[in-house]
């Protein structure tokens, strides 16, 4: 409830609107308690036995006031759905703009336990059900409440006994409105949940589209979706159950009390004690109250399923931050001089990823961390990147703990080449520049130092050549080549690549490596490899096993060592003559 009242507060500046909102309820309102009023002095007029140019005189000014009362409660309720539904539009606009806005900021560690479709089902489902209990549901609730209390005072005041029997029903109407909420209620909850599931399994399958047909997956996952389909099914059905065996038990109960709102009448119009207009004005005062009563179920779960929609919209928005920002935070040019002092680093499900790491990258230097899959080499990476804070230890650049550095000036001034290159879907152009302002020198500089001039040449609109989602009309090494040039456009100080020549055949590795040999002068360069052949020409390699460094020096210390690296080296070296003798067969057979 807190929640939603702290969405419904999102609209600060809007009072003339609510005030407007209001006085459109309340002429709503008011209009049903008059027209009973009106009837009741015609029908009056009828047995009054006055005479007959009186009583049509009274039967025109009432259908002058019943066409007045209409024409002016159109009017506001024209102005009170407008302003009502306006307010529940604005606030789920603004809880929109809020979510994605923290969701771009939130870090690293929320989206390794949140799913993608959970995610998608808040920023729709669950803001637009907010957007209903703060609009239409809150306005009907208001308009009930003002509508039951004005009719049974109207009642009150015309004859307190017979308000009395007519009430008699509305207990058991109440019971019956309430236990329909109750039951209905988590129905509706648990239907909420499927459909986020149902959205989960298609969001993946779509997603991973390749890697289910290759694996001939199809029949399994359609499996899987039909079964949360069926239960989907299943749920909106017993809903769809309920319902219509409520409906007309409530219309029952309701005929029973204009019923018995007749009845009663009707003896108390035999014993004189009322008139027949005011009998007919109470059939329609109890048929107005049934509403009310009526709509107390479904609006109490329309009203929780806002309610549990703002929590979860808010649980995203408050979000922790493992992130420390501290206040006064450090904007410069950076020189490029790395420590990890005695790094710890365990991810949420508290396995340690990287265990007591000290490394020093010296200004200038280029380090590669080689190691087994699964070593923590990315992790490294990722807490460099301030994806993650260390659990324990401190990572500083130019002496500086990287947490005093301002976040953006940080990252702006390392490029990234990541594993899992993801590209947009826009041009290579915007891909590259990633809505920095720059030269077109200096992004055809950037695209031949990555090696990816021959290829983007022979697409047909060049640079300008859209790439579709995760950039499928590319290869594996021509999109890691994009995310290259991305990463060295401005020429930052600090270069990280993580695995980005894996994709590459040694041919344009080694093009790639005399190109990007240029680039590292003056610069510090992490790299992250598999392969040695890769590491050889570090000023440092560093050997990495389960979060922690079994061995570091240059090529030939580590060689010489005769340990770890030194039977990679071996390894890879008797593969790597394989793969040369098989390379240059293909080129001596050109048509192969
Ligand atoms: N987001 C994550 N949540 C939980 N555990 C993770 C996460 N990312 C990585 N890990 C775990 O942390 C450890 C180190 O992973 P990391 O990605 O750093 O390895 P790596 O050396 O880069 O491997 P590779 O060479 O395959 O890229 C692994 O055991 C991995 O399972
Ligand atoms: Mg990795």
């Amino acid at each position: 409830m807190h929640h939603l009242w702290r969405a419904f507060k999102l609209v600060k500046n809007q009072w003339g609107r609510r005030i407007l909102a209001g006085i459109g309820m309340l002429g709503d309102s008011a209009g049903l308690i008059l027209i009973p009023l009106i009837t009741r002095d015609v029908f009056d007029s009828f047995t009054s036995g006055q005479p007959l140019a009186q009583i049509l005189a009274t039967l025109r000014n009432s259908a002058l006031y019943l066409i007045a009362i209409a024409v002016i409660r159109g009017v506001l309720v024209y102005i009170e759905i407008y302003y009502q539904e306006g307010t529940g539009n604005y606030i789920s606009h603004d809880l929109r703009k809020i979510l994605f806005r923290r969701v771009l900021r939130l870090p690293f560690s929320f989206f390794d336990t949140k799913k993608t479709g959970d995610l998608m089902s808040i920023l729709t489902q669950d803001v637009d059900a907010v957007r209903d209990g703060t609009g239409f549901v809150i306005m009907l609730i208001i308009v009930n409440i003002f509508t039951f209390v004005g009719v049974t005072i109207a009642m009150l005041l015309l004859h307190p006994l017979l308000t009395l029997i007519v009430f008699a029903t509305f207990p058991i109407l109440g019971c019956i409105a309430y236990g329909y909420s109750r039951k209905i209620g988590p129905l509706y909850q648990n239907l909420q949940q499927q459909s986020g599931r149902l959205h989960t399994t298609a969001q993946e399958n779509i997603s991973g589209i390749r890697v289910v047909k290759a694996f001939t997956r199809q029949k399994d996952e359609q499996e899987k979706f039909s079964s949360e389909n069926k239960r989907f099914y299943e749920l909106g059905l017993t809903i769809a159950r309920l319902s219509t065996f409520a409906h007309p038990v409530m219309d029952l109960l309701g005929t029973i009390s204009g019923w018995v709102a007749l009845t009663a009448g009707g003896i108390f119009v035999i014993r004189g004690e009322i008139t027949f207009g005011t009998m007919i004005a109470f059939t329609n005062f109890a048929d107005s109250l049934i509403w009310p009563v009526r709509d107390v179920g479904w609006l109490s779960e329309m009203f929780q399923r806002a309610i549990a929609g703002a929590e979860r919209v808010y649980q995203v928005v408050d979000a922790k931050d493992r992130l420390e920002i501290p206040d006064n935070q450090i904007v410069k040019p950076i020189e490029g001089e790395i420590a990890f002092n005695n790094v710890s680093f365990s991810y949420a499900n508290g396995e340690e990823a990287v265990a007591d790491f000290s490394l020093r990258i010296p200004k200038g230097s280029t380090v590669c961390l080689l190691g087994m899959t699964g070593s923590g080499k990315t992790t490294i990476a990722n807490l460099l990147a301030r994806f993650y804070d260390p659990t324990e230890g401190s990572i500083t650049i130019d002496g500086i703990d990287i947490r005093n550095w301002d976040l953006s000036c940080l990252r702006s001034q390392i490029g990234f080449v990541f594993q899992d290159n993801f590209l947009f879907s826009k041009s290579l152009k915007d891909n590259i520049t990633m809505g920095r302002e720059v030269d077109d020198a200096l992004i055809h500089q950037a695209v031949e130092a990555a090696q990816a001039q021959r290829f983007i040449a022979d697409l047909p609109q060049g640079l300008e050549t859209i790439v579709g989602e995760r950039g499928i009309g590319l290869s594996g090494g021509e999109r890691q080549r994009i995310a290259i040039a991305r990463a060295i456009l401005e020429g930052p100080p600090i270069l990280v690549f993580d695995d980005s020549s894996a994709s590459l055949d040694m041919r344009t590795e080694a093009f790639l490596q005399q190109a990007l040999n240029e680039l590292y002068q003056n610069r510090t360069v992490l790299i992250i490899a598999q392969r040695v052949s890769t590491a050889q020409n570090s000023d440092q390699i560093v050997v990495m096993d389960s979060g922690t460094i079994v061995e570091q020096g240059t090529h030939k210390e580590l060689l010489a060592r005769d340990g770890v690296y030194a039977e990679l080296y071996r390894i890879q070296s008797e593969n790597m003559s394989l793969l040369v003798e098989a390379e240059v067969n293909i080129s001596d057979h050109p048509r192969i």
